[in-house]
Order: C-alpha cells, then sequence, then structure tokens
C-alpha cells in the first residue's frame, strides 16, 4: 500500500478522484487538516487539525460487483476498532459510525466512472478522534469525539495503522462475496431494528416513517410501511 500524506489539502477524497489514473490501486491519501471536507449529500465535514483522521483510499479491484458494500465494510472495521476502547459504537444505516447516538465517523464512497464503466472507488473516511467540546458542538448534528467519550487523549498513528491493518485483513473477501461475508459483524453494531424509524431522500426534506425490519444479504434496509407492507430502501439518510 502506498501512503501519501498532506499537512493540509482541500479534500483527500477530491484529490484522490482528481488523481485516480496516477494512483496504484490501494492508495491511502491522509490529511492533517482539510479545507474542504466533504461529506455524504454535499455536507460539510468538519476537517479542523485536530488529530483526527481524515483518509481516502484509492480502491480498483478487478470483481466491481459489490463494490457499493466497501462503505458498510469499513464502517465495520471502524466499529471494531473504537470497540478495543472501551466504547460502545453502534451503525447507523447504511455506514454511519455512533457512539452514545452521536456520529464519530463518517464515510463517503464516490465512484469513477471511464467509458461508461466503473473503475473503481474512493472511499473517505473521517474519524473524530480529538476533538474539544466546543468544535464538536458547533456540528449541526449530534457529533461525538473518542476522545470526549474516553477522557483520554488518542493516538491517530497507532489508530490509523489498526485501521488499515484491519481493513485490509479482509477486503479481498469482502471485494469477494460482498456484504453476506461480514453481515454477521455489521448487525453486531445494528441496534434500530424493530423500531421506528424515519428515511430521508437526498433532494428531499420529507421524512418517510416506517417499522426498521431487517437489512438483507445485499445490505440494503427492509421496512414496513404504515400500511405494513414490506419495502427495500436502498439509499437515504435514517433518522431514529
Ligand atoms: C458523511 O457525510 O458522513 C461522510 C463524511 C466523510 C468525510 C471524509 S474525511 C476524508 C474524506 N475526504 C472528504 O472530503 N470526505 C471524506
Amino acid at each position: 500500500m502506498e501512503i501519501l500524506k498532506f499537512k493540509s489539502i482541500d479534500s483527500t477524497n477530491t484529490y484522490s478522484k482528481t488523481n485516480f489514473d496516477c494512483l496504484k490501486d490501494k492508495t491511502a491519501v491522509i490529511a492533517d487538516e482539510q479545507t474542504n471536507g466533504r461529506g455524504r449529500f454535499e455536507r460539510v465535514w468538519v476537517s479542523k487539525n485536530c488529530e483526527n483522521i481524515y483518509l481516502s483510499l484509492v480502491l480498483k479491484p478487478q470483481n466491481i460487483r459489490y463494490i457499493a458494500n466497501l462503505t458498510q465494510y469499513m464502517s465495520v472495521v471502524t466499529a471494531d476498532i473504537l470497540q478495543t476502547y472501551n466504547v460502545q459504537p453502534q451503525i447507523k444505516w447504511p455506514n454511519d459510525v455512533l457512539v452514545n447516538n452521536k456520529k464519530i465517523c463518517g464515510i463517503l464512497s464516490e465512484s469513477v466512472i471511464k467509458n461508461n464503466q466503473i473503475s473503481g472507488i474512493v472511499l473517505g473516511i473521517g474519524i473524530n478522534l480529538n476533538m474539544d467540546a466546543k468544535t464538536i458542538n458547533s456540528i449541526d448534528r449530534p457529533a461525538t469525539s473518542l476522545n470526549l467519550e474516553t477522557g483520554q487523549k488518542i493516538d491517530k498513528e497507532v489508530f490509523l495503522q489498526n485501521l488499515l491493518e484491519a481493513f485490509w485483513k479482509n477486503y479481498d473477501n469482502a471485494v469477494q462475496y460482498g456484504f453476506e461475508y461480514f453481515k454477521k459483524d455489521y448487525l453486531k453494531y445494528v441496534d434500530f431494528l424493530g423500531k421506528t424509524i424515519f428515511i430521508q431522500q437526498r433532494d428531499n426534506d420529507k421524512k418517510e416513517q416506517y417499522i426498521a425490519k431487517n437489512i438483507d444479504n445485499q445490505g440494503n434496509l427492509i421496512v414496513l410501511d404504515p400500511t405494513n407492507n414490506e419495502k427495500i430502501i436502498y439509499s437515504g439518510d435514517l433518522i431514529y
């Protein structure tokens, strides 16, 4: 794996996408700070230099069948590492990682398309490791940071090394078998099944109410609508 480190950059995802063709498969692009950190649904990802993780992986697997599930694979790997700090991570479908119901990690995957074909993805992940309460409270949604949850400063290099090691350990299996390969581990961190939830689509203020029933073998969310009809949700923001 090649690692590219930047002190400050607009966004590790933007850099990886712009330079995708010249970057080798499995390159890790890491920054101490991002001036234009991006989240899902065109949201801002607060990326001040506070010893947090801002990482993008350039992935060009031969088998692209399950490429969309790599975000969920990354969420499981992150939850596994967080758990070693004696916190109890939760995964909020599809791939947010929370601690105490507050977001600690966000994942943004962007496909790179050439000649109408997917040539790979940039898998970006931001993990709040060391932030002060004031910065956390300035975020417009419930958020937290590992140092605030544990009461101790987190060694970013150690966390990063463990994260990358764990990610590559089962990467080939995740690519080959998709969500089914790590479904059992994913479900360990899910606590919204059986509850009333709301789904909001990116370009829509409307929140649709359902009961979360299950996660299927492709990583989609199975819900019951208010008339008890089953529906599969393929994308969106889960609120509960
Ligand atoms: C989300 O909205 O939950 C996804 C947040 C993803 C943030 C990471 S930080 C590293 C990479 N570079 C970006 O600009 N975004 C991702």
